[in-house]
């Protein structure tokens, strides 16, 4: 696909029809945030809120993914988010294989446009696209790999931490860690960690 700008892009993904989801999608979800951010999240694909919407991580998960930016007093605004696939898959089983490489080159052309110095995959699906086919999350979660001037993580998806609470503190270190990592490439608001909310959201070892 030959690369877009902002506009075209978005405009093309929004009329995609190269795979079977568009048959069954309300809306194309091309992502949000801020398109000069370094930061980018990426997650696996619309849930039934999101395809609803048009908007990535606008259901419960999106919910917790909002508490947990700030926590790092990070909001939508210091990043961009987006999804492996535009389009939800039905019942919201994982994205197939060919649906994930039909709908890759748009991720890839956003990620072209941002040029982000950090990549936080949420969840194992965006890690296998995007970091390693092997990727395991309950092992890998929270390890940094420096590929092509770029630092990619990985954390477990909001959706997984709403089903298991135990996970949490897990999180709340990866979350400490890019937060170091923020600081280590000047891109950190310097400000505390909200510890009250860390202890409702269960992020808290003690
Ligand atoms: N889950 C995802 O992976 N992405 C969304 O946009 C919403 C839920």
């Amino acid at each position: 696909m030959e690369k877009m700008d902002w506009d075209t892009l978005e405009l093309a993904c929004k009329s995609c029809t190269q795979c079977g989801l568009c048959a069954t999608r309300h809306n194309v979800v091309f992502g949000v945030g801020n398109r000069e951010a370094k930061l980018l999240f990426v997650g696996e694909g619309p849930g039934e809120q999101e395809d609803l919407q048009g908007v990535p991580f606008v259901g419960p998960a999106g919910k917790l993914l909002d508490d947990m930016l700030s926590i790092i007093d990070l909001t939508r605004e210091d990043c961009y988010i987006a999804n492996i696939v535009k389009c939800r898959p039905p019942r919201n089983r994982d994205p197939q294989q060919e649906e994930q490489a039909m709908c890759f080159p748009y991720l890839d052309n956003q990620i072209d446009l941002l040029d982000p110095q950090i990549i936080v995959c949420l969840g194992r699906i965006a890690a296998q696209k995007l970091i390693a086919p092997d990727f395991r999350i309950t092992s890998q979660h929270g390890n940094w790999i420096h590929r092509q001037d770029r630092w990619y993580m990985a954390m477990y998806h909001p959706s997984a931490l709403l089903r298991d609470v135990y996970k949490r503190p897990e999180t709340f270190d990866d979350l400490l860690s890019l937060r170091e990592k923020l600081r280590e490439l000047g891109m950190c608001k310097d400000t505390g960690i909200g510890y009250v909310q860390r202890r409702e959201l269960g992020m808290c070892k003690d």
